[in-house]
């Protein structure tokens, strides 16, 4: 594991992640010069329910493709290029892990989707980005590693344009008690920060949002997580998935995150959000 000062990025990062990925795909018969974004979603929509839960979101949003849109949290790109490729939109994407960074940007030259995704290293609580830059801010399974969620949400409102939306699908705190860890997100409770989702609705609405849709999704994402910790029982993962991320504890995250969600020890939701003023 690479000496990284920030322990969420050390937790990302790990070592030769973009050549473990490209050797997958290659033992998978892809032409790794020239990708799709099918090729890559088992490894590079990192969150809950993958690409199925990417196009949930979307639809609830429901793009035109002519907006601008930013991904905060935007991991090895998978949903940002998604969003480009099958809406046409526009999107930057922020991520505070440079080695996902750097994935993203070189998953992004084999996709032949330069020009319509950027990416740049940075952190959600300081969002480099102009007042009222984007029509949508979007950002999936992030935020769970974010403590100041107040300053987090102000951020992303302040870079919205008036009437702009915010697309979230986000894990929270339910009421059976603390995760159990490791989960993908944190090895242990010092970087993990869940709320739950009546707290996080109104710390939204504080923040200047109007809700437009809030949708749990806990149950979908239990049946996701209980599928995927059935199907890597026994330790034979696909060749490709998002356990070359995340390290020798991936089946420990893999039963903790069915366990998490069946115990209700965490719950997943949707919501779109809409600047106010
Ligand atoms: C579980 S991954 C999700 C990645 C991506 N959204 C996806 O769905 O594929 C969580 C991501 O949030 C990023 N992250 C965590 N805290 C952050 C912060 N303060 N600023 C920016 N990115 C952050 C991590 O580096 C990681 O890439």
């Amino acid at each position: 594991m690479a000496d990284l000062a920030n322990p969420v990025e050390a937790h990302y990062t790990s070592d030769d992640l973009g050549a473990a990925i490209l050797a997958a795909l290659q033992g998978l018969g892809k032409d790794i010069e020239h990708l799709t974004p099918d090729d890559l979603a088992p490894v590079d929509e990192f969150h809950g329910g993958q690409r199925p839960a990417t196009i949930r979101l979307a639809e609830l949003l429901g793009l035109t493709g002519a907006e601008r849109v930013l991904d905060v949290g935007s991991g090895l790109g998978g949903p940002s290029r998604f969003l480009a490729w099958h809406y046409g939109v526009q999107v930057s994407g922020i991520d505070l892990t440079a080695e996902f960074v750097r994935i993203a940007e070189m998953l992004t030259r084999r996709t032949g989707l330069v020009g319509k995704v950027d990416y740049r290293q940075g952190d959600a609580l300081d969002l480099p980005f102009e007042d009222a830059s984007f029509d949508v801010v979007w950002s999936q399974n992030a935020a769970m590693n974010i403590a100041d969620r107040d300053r987090l949400y102000r951020g992303m409102r302040r870079v919205l344009k008036p009437g702009g939306k915010l697309a979230l699908q986000e894990v929270a705190a339910g009421p059976g008690g603390p995760p159990h860890f490791p989960v993908q997100w944190a090895r242990e409770p010092a970087i993990s920060f869940l709320f739950s989702a009546e707290v996080t609705r109104a710390n939204l609405q504080e923040a200047g949002f109007r809700v437009v849709t809030w949708q749990d999704t806990t149950q979908e994402a239990l049946e996701s997580a209980a599928r995927r910790a059935r199907n890597t029982t026994g330790g034979s993962p696909p060749p490709l998935g998002t356990h070359l991320i995340l390290g020798d504890d991936w089946q420990a995250m893999f039963k903790n995150s069915a366990r998490n969600l069946e115990e209700r020890r965490t719950e997943l939701f949707n919501a779109i959000l809409e600047r106010t003023g």
